[in-house]
């Protein structure tokens, strides 16, 4: 899967995204990402991508012209590759976009490519954003100095569900989330910490006993931390086929 990210801060993307567990996806091919400073594209001599708001207001707005010019040629370098004329989603993060959810991940996690638009200053053109824009994605009800931070957020949770991106295939399948529930409390060595023991049947080796505990702590604990995803889930049981986020 390829990530592509149109930004005015190409480092500070490449440096966050290339760390860690992307970056070994990265160099094993799983995935790759790639920044296109939308400076680059500018027309106007001295470099510059923002300017005055119309009808006044405090703040400079990214223009229209550099961001256009940079999202269509990362579109037709897209369609060379995959022979397509059909044009890669974007996705431009703003506090005024939907919600960010693991669901918007898994659904994500199928494209072959995705783009990113990050605004800074006090946003973009709308023109532009008329022209380009496929989706409107918030990470959350605050607001940030620009989008690069919510991009990377959401390119970490759609690139860990690319097959070959997590090396225990089962990690994405259990965690907190998956069935729409949160997981269970988890122990490792020692047996016995600052007086605390391991639950007894962890240490059984009753494999079935253990995922049945385990199906009721995820249970007991997302009716306790978060009713509101409990009362979906229950909901979800009662009606079969019905989708959890
Ligand atoms: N840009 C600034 N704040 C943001 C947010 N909360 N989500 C997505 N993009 C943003």
């Amino acid at each position: 899967m390829h990530f592509h990210i149109l930004t005015l801060f190409p480092e500070m993307v490449l440096q966050g995204l290339h760390t860690s567990i992307l970056g070994r996806a990265a160099e094993k091919g799983c995935i790759s990402i790639e920044a296109v400073n939308i400076r680059d594209y500018t027309l106007d001599k001295h470099g510059k991508v923002d300017d005055y708001t119309y009808g006044g207001g405090a703040g400079m707005l990214m223009q229209a012209q550099p961001v256009y010019d940079a999202c269509m040629a990362l579109q037709s370098r897209i369609a060379a590759r995959r022979q397509t004329e059909s044009a890669a989603r974007v996705i431009y993060v703003t506090p005024q976009g939907r919600t960010f959810h693991q669901g918007m991940a898994r659904e994500m996690a199928r494209e072959e490519d995705l783009i990113f638009l990050c605004g800074h200053y006090e946003g973009i053109d709308e023109r532009v954003l008329e022209e380009v824009v496929t989706d409107y994605v918030s990470i959350g009800d605050y607001v940030l100095t620009g989008g690069e931070l919510p991009a990377m957020v959401m390119i970490d949770a759609i690139a860990r569900l690319v097959p070959g991106v997590l090396h225990n295939s089962e990690s994405a399948l259990t965690e907190t989330f998956h069935d729409g529930l949160l997981e269970y409390p988890q122990y490792s060595r020692p047996e016995i910490w600052h007086g605390r023991r391991v639950p007894e049947i962890l240490l059984s080796g009753d494999h079935a006993k253990v995922d049945e505990w385990r199906y009721a702590q995820s249970l007991e604990r997302t009716k306790r931390l978060r009713p509101d995803l409990y009362e979906a889930y229950m909901a979800a049981r009662e009606v079969p086929g019905k989708d959890h986020k």
